[in-house]
């Protein structure tokens, strides 16, 4: 009788444990009713929370999303939320009932601000719940904040000092690709003390409707994310590991399948995550699953540690 060796997906990256590489891309994924479909829990490697804000906010006027048939989509959410105080209540403890490490996504106009969620956040009574901080330095879909602010590193290395002062957790910096170099935005983030770089949010884009000969989107330029955006992720990532081959690169933009994720390990990412396929396919996690677990069995892997950043050498 033969057996199946499974190979264990676990990676550890800035002190933690993922027992798999497979996270949520933020604002793209409604775990608790995913939960329903299938069970995360022996699927996910982590759960990334919808960046929050200090204050609640309303979002763009609509239409905020259009689709771009085979190549993505283009949105401008404008960081709807229900606020910190409301996040870290009821939001929280609820994701963190799906056993698996969380991860906070903030989003402030100044690094005071940043500093001042942070502890907000650490002296919440959930304040355990909560595994790491992601900030969001590169939203381009607000008027302040966002990718203004993390297209300087001035203000990247003070935002990421600012948290990382007074809290414990790891923090990871989601960085733009709408800047004209973002390894020296990642470097202004390890300076300011980030455990990890998650890279890369939306590429701004631009939709005409040819009808009205005007733009579909309200504030014209929106975030590009979907299949067409992987070569750029793919580029950030690399120049990104290649610089900073001892810092933890989350992988972010475009991933559809095990290939992906595989070719953005093989960059440099020791994780990755999910987002715009998730709107069509969000079982998706599970086909990725079991096919990184075939590719390690048909390529004798002990680890998928052995896969990040090989292509490098
Ligand atoms: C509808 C939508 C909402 C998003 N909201 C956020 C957000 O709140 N915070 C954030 O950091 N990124 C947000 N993103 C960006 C994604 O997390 C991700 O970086 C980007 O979409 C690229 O990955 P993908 O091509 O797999 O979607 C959003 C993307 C989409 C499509």
């Amino acid at each position: 009788m033969s057996t199946t060796v499974t190979t264990s997906l676990s990676v550890t990256a800035a002190g933690l444990s993922f027992q798999s590489p497979l996270l949520n891309a933020s604002g793209t994924f409604n775990a608790p009713l995913f939960n329903q479909l299938y069970p995360l829990q022996e699927i996910m490697g982590g759960i990334v929370t919808k960046t929050v804000t200090q204050n609640p906010q309303a979002g763009n006027m609509q239409p905020r999303t259009t689709e771009l048939p085979g190549i993505g989509m283009l949105n401008s959410i404008g960081l709807q939320n229900p606020g910190l105080a409301y996040t870290l209540e009821t939001e929280i403890p609820e994701l963190k009932a799906l056993g698996l490490p969380v991860i906070l996504s903030i989003s402030a106009n100044s690094s005071g601000e940043f500093a001042q969620m942070t502890e907000t956040i650490l002296s919440h009574p959930h304040a355990s719940l909560i595994d790491a901080l992601e900030l969001n330095l590169s939203c381009p879909n607000v008027a302040k904040g966002g990718i203004h602010f993390g297209s300087a590193t001035d203000s990247v290395k003070e935002a990421l000092s600012a948290v990382t002062r007074i809290c414990p957790k790891p923090v990871f910096a989601k960085l733009t690709p709408n800047v004209s170099d973002i390894v020296s935005i990642g470097a202004a983030a390890i300076e300011g003390g980030a455990a990890g770089l998650t890279a890369i949010n939306t590429v701004l884009g631009v939709a005409i409707d040819i009808h009205k000969k005007k733009p579909i989107m309200p504030r014209v330029s929106a975030g590009y994310s979907g299949p067409g955006i992987k070569p750029i992720a793919l580029h950030a990532i690399w120049n990104l590991h290649k610089h900073f081959p001892e810092t933890p690169i989350i992988g972010v933009g475009g991933i559809g399948n095990a290939q992906d994720v595989l070719e953005f390990l093989m960059a440099g990412a020791t994780l990755v995550q999910v987002g715009t396929i998730c709107f069509r396919q969000p079982t998706i996690f599970k086909t990725i699953q079991t096919d990184l677990q075939e590719f390690c069995r048909t390529e004798n892997l002990n680890s998928l540690h052995e896969l990040i950043g090989c292509a490098h050498t």
